[in-house]
């Protein structure tokens, strides 16, 4: 294989070089971390399932008008995107007290909000991503209050919207983390949705049992972490193939015609 110039290396994802100005590659790789990279663990086979999760995800809310970074999927882990420049924050949007959420304010996980809340946190490791206010946003520059208000509309349209794409295959979506970036067109400027949305950074819960099919599993050493993603995959229809146990060599499926 080439060696491709890498950009850019994160916890989950690696950002290489894409084949023209402009554009990056996002690879997903299997490193799952949990409380600012405190708790480390490969979980073989995640970087696949987010890569297509993600890329349905991003398809979908680019069909209802959200403007992405996605372009295509190039291969099992991998993504062709349009580079932008990342704002650093962190937007969190929840429905149901859980998390932070529920430590920080004394409410039992699980409880319905009264209405979607949304809020910011500064991204940066260093810090421990901590929550910021619309004022420090502002006063740091770290985004416009045009900027601000572009995400808030943003963030509850694609929350109105998986919340519904959740619903339809038995999940309450509770919470969920996404990240925007400025692209600019000549002299135009846009605030896209970049990064990446996948069990990774939303908490999904199953509708009737209450299940975690997220990162809680990990962070909370619960096991089946490969499973839940797995079983989220499935219910979106995005696991067509039969992923191969570790292994084991070609299975033979059928050698009837059809
Ligand atoms: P929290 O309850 O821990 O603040 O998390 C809120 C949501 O954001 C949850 O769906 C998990 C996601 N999240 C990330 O994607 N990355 C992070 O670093 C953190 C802290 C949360
Ligand atoms: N971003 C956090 C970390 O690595 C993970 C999380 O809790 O989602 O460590």
């Amino acid at each position: 294989m080439n060696k491709r110039r890498r950009v850019y290396e994160g916890k989950a994802k690696v950002l290489y070089e894409g084949p023209e100005p402009g554009t990056l590659i996002q690879h997903f790789k299997d490193d799952a971390t949990a409380f600012n990279n405190k708790k480390h663990a490969l979980i073989e086979g995640k970087g696949v399932l987010n890569n297509r999760i993600s890329e349905y995800i991003f398809l979908k809310l680019g069909e209802i008008g959200v403007p992405t970074h996605f372009v295509r999927r190039l291969n099992m882990r991998e993504q062709l995107i349009r580079e932008v420049e990342i704002i650093p924050l962190e937007v969190v949007v929840r429905n149901v007290a859980a998390g932070s959420l529920a430590t920080r304010l004394g409410i039992e996980e699980g409880k319905q909000l009264p209405r979607s809340l949304i809020e910011f946190y500064y991204k940066n490791d260093e810090l421990g991503d901590p929550m910021v206010a619309e004022e420090h946003i502002t006063a740091f520059a770290w985004a416009t209050p045009p900027e601000i208000d572009e995400m808030m509309q943003l963030a509850l349209r694609i929350n109105d919207f998986l919340v519904g794409l959740f619903l339809g295959i038995g999940i309450r979506l509770i919470d969920f983390k996404i990240e925007f970036g400025r692209q600019w067109e000549n002299e135009q400027m846009r605030i896209v949705l970049a990064d990446e949305i996948s069990p990774d950074c939303c908490r999904l819960w199953d509708a009737v049992t209450s299940d975690k099919l997220d990162k809680d599993r990990f962070r909370r050493d619960m096991g089946g972490v490969l499973e839940a993603y797995q079983e989220v995959a499935r219910r979106l229809g995005v696991l067509t193939e039969n992923p191969r146990p570790r292994g084991s060599g070609p299975v033979l499926v059928s050698s009837k015609p059809t």
